[in-house]
């Protein structure tokens, strides 16, 4: 049985595209594998200053795994912060890691091709922590050993980044850290969103999974569509209701859709009505069980520190090994 990790930064409200890309692969995966998910609240903070907030969206995200069919006796749901040996393994794997790696980093990069756009400083702006965060992530990933980390395609560097980390702890420590391997579900590589860019909290272009219904209308009947009438064809393969519509509507209606689209006869108002029927429909249990739950602070505790505990089991053996190679403690 493979270990497979997955996270998820709390820092907006959960959407479809998380539970394409991510909720629903690692559900699947559970099948066969053992999952550990946890919600990274520590790597939030490049981005969020509010206490609050950060707690807040945590039990939102931890409130929509199980919502959406985490079985915690089956997997391991838990919080990154209640696990403090991540930053313990951080510190040390960041020793043996060489800058240049960092410098390299996507998000790194874009923070300061941005600045120098706008003739500021290189790290204007940009705490040590983002500078950081693959360091942590790579710690996220090797301190319960994880065999496979399913991620979307922004953050195969990342995991592509533990990697080398992990190789090059090994070469100098031994061999001690498992290598990880990323898990690209190419069938969710690019669900657009409602303004047909890849659908992303960053892009404020989400259709949000739990909220009520009449929340998710109003972000289903927003997708952008151009100004063609019912009767013209038009092309399922460039189509955004379509492409979102195709992933989640039973097999005979992602047909009859696609065969409507391309014939001619089928009109963005009648398409959008469709997604926006399926996406209340398939997940009314979810919105119920999440409603339910999301109040209960209680609960939604207990069940991320029972996941941390297990865990941490894990993650104990492996950090007592890393330390006695990097300070000699038996
Ligand atoms: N960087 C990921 C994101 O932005 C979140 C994350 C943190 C993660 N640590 C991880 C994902 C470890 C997979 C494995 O969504």
């Amino acid at each position: 049985m493979k270990v497979v990790l997955t996270g998820s930064k709390p820092t907006g409200t959960p959407h479809l595209g998380n539970y394409l890309g991510m909720i629903r692969p690692a559900l699947e995966l559970a099948e066969r594998d053992e999952v550990l998910c946890f919600i990274a609240d520590y790597h939030a903070l490049t981005t969020l200053t509010r206490g609050e907030k950060v707690r807040d969206l945590t039990y939102q995200a931890a409130a929509t795994w199980i919502a959406l069919g985490l079985d915690p006796k089956k997997m391991t749901l838990y919080r990154q912060s209640d696990v403090p040996e991540v930053c313990e393994l951080a510190w040390i794997l960041a020793c043996s890691t060489s800058k240049g790696l960092l410098n390299r980093a996507h998000a790194y990069k874009a923070a300061v091709a941005a600045n120098r756009l706008r003739g500021r400083d290189a790290d204007t702006a940009v705490n040590a922590g983002l500078y950081y965060y693959p360091v942590l992530m790579a710690a996220d990933i090797l301190l319960p050993a994880a065999d496979l980390v399913p991620v979307g395609l922004d953050q195969r560097q990342h995991v592509e980044f533990a990697r080398d980390i992990a190789g090059h702890f090994n070469s100098v420590y031994g061999p001690i850290l498992t290598i990880p391997e990323p898990l690209i579900d190419e069938r969710v590589a690019t669900v657009p969103g409602i303004d047909g860019r890849k659908m992303s909290k960053s892009y404020d272009n989400v259709i949000p999974l739990l909220a009520p219904p009449e929340q998710l209308r109003k972000s289903v009947m927003g997708i952008v569509t151009d100004s063609r009438t019912s009767d013209q064809p038009k092309d399922p393969d460039t189509d955004v209701i379509f492409q979102i519509y195709r992933q989640i509507a039973p097999d005979e209606a992602v047909e009859r859709m696609q065969t409507g689209l391309r014939r001619g006869g089928m009109g963005y108002a009648r398409t959008k009505e469709d997604l926006f029927t399926v996406l209340v429909e398939r997940f009314a249990g979810a919105r119920k069980r999440y409603r339910e739950l999301l109040p209960d602070r209680p609960e939604l505790d207990r069940l991320l520190l029972e996941g941390a505990k297990r865990v941490r089991a894990r993650a104990v053996p492996v950090l007592a090994r890393v330390r006695e190679a990097v300070i000699g403690e038996p």
